[in-house]
């Protein structure tokens, strides 16, 4: 589909790299000669991931420990990114989510999905582009978000309010920056099947709720690699008059009645949500644990 060496002599910095869709597109950035930093809390799987795609030999991977939530920390990776040479594109693809009740949320449940996808998406942007901008160099934004940003979805409230953030951030923004060439667009996927995403949002299979993947038009969830491709068009030059754009990437999901993605979920029972809590919270604890061993 894609030149050999389309995105050569590119740097590009991807939040949440070591993992899942991120991973993905670093492994189709590097496969088309871009060189990339993956920023990440869990450096054994930012380390894991830089190596196995640096062992095939195109474009470099590098990694930097990162907590997106942390202004400062976000500043001081940029810098030092800034400060090897300038970078030409960030992909911001870290989020937090898991499926609640929205009444059994807690002010630091929401927080805690809010401080990632709507803070720390902001921190990044902002850091990257303010160097851009004085740099005077063009450049290409990109930001993971859902389809929720149009249908909203139930049982996710935190998550849908904060890509929507996002989203109206990438609008807004490819007004006020198309000026110094910076692009800003969205790519919306709908299910892609990730580890990440499987823990948090289909725990036990969600439990006599159906499979989501039922009312999807193309009839099955998304393969990584299709995301993979979409995100090397828009941040490859040859998509330059593109900005401002939010793409989905959903077997027409959205248009399939599916009325936000959890909505069979309204037939789950209190002790159903109660066992889903705990398997969430189990695997949000692995992960804890995986980022204070580093
Ligand atoms: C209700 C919950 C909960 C649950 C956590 N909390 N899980 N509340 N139901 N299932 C509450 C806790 O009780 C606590 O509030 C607060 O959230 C913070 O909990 P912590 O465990 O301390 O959170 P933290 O360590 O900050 O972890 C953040 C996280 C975690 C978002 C909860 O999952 C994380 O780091 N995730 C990163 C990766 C991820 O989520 N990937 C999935 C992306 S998939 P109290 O008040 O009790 O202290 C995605 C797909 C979208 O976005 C589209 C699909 C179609
Ligand atoms: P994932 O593997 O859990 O990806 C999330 C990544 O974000 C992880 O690498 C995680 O690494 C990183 N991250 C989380 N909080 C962070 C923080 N505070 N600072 C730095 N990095 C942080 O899940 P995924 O499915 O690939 O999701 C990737 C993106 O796609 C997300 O934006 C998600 O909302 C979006 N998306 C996914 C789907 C899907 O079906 N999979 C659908 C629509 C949209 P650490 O925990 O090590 O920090």
């Amino acid at each position: 589909m894609f030149q050999k060496d389309l995105l050569k002599g590119k740097r590009f910095l991807v939040t949440g790299g070591g993992t899942g869709l991120g991973r993905t597109m670093t492994e189709h950035f590097a496969a088309l000669g871009a060189d990339v930093i993956i920023c990440g809390r869990r450096e054994n799987k930012l380390v894991e991931t830089a190596d196995e795609i640096n062992a095939r030999g195109a474009g470099q991977v590098s990694t930097r420990v990162l907590d997106i939530r942390d202004p400062a920390a976000v500043d001081a990776v940029m810098a030092a990114a800034f400060a090897e040479g300038p970078l030409d594109g960030l992909v911001n693809n870290a989020a937090g989510n898991f499926i609640s009740p929205t009444k059994d949320l807690s002010p630091r449940g929401f927080d805690a999905i809010a401080s990632i996808v709507f803070h720390g998406t902001f921190y990044v942007t902002h850091a990257f582009g303010k160097r851009l901008i004085e740099a005077g160099r063009k450049g290409s934004i990109l930001s993971i978000t859902t389809t929720w940003v149009w249908s909203g979805s139930p049982f996710v409230v935190p998550s849908a309010m904060s890509k929507g953030a996002v989203n109206i951030m990438t609008k807004s923004l490819a007004a006020e920056w198309g000026r110094y060439g910076i692009r800003v667009n969205c790519i919306a996927p709908g299910p892609f099947p990730t580890e990440g995403a499987s823990a948090r949002l289909s725990p036990g299979k969600m439990i006599g709720a159906g499979d989501y993947t039922d009312d999807i038009p193309l009839g099955r969830a998304g393969k990584l690699e299709e995301l993979g491709h979409l995100a090397a068009y828009l941040m490859a030059d040859q998509s330059e008059y593109i900005t401002g754009q939010t793409i989905a990437i959903d077997g027409g999901s959205m248009l399939g009645g599916n009325g936000g993605t959890f909505w069979g979920l309204q037939k789950l029972s209190d002790d159903d949500w109660e066992n889903i809590r705990n398997m969430i919270k189990a695997a949000n604890q692995k992960d804890k644990a995986a980022r204070s061993t580093g």
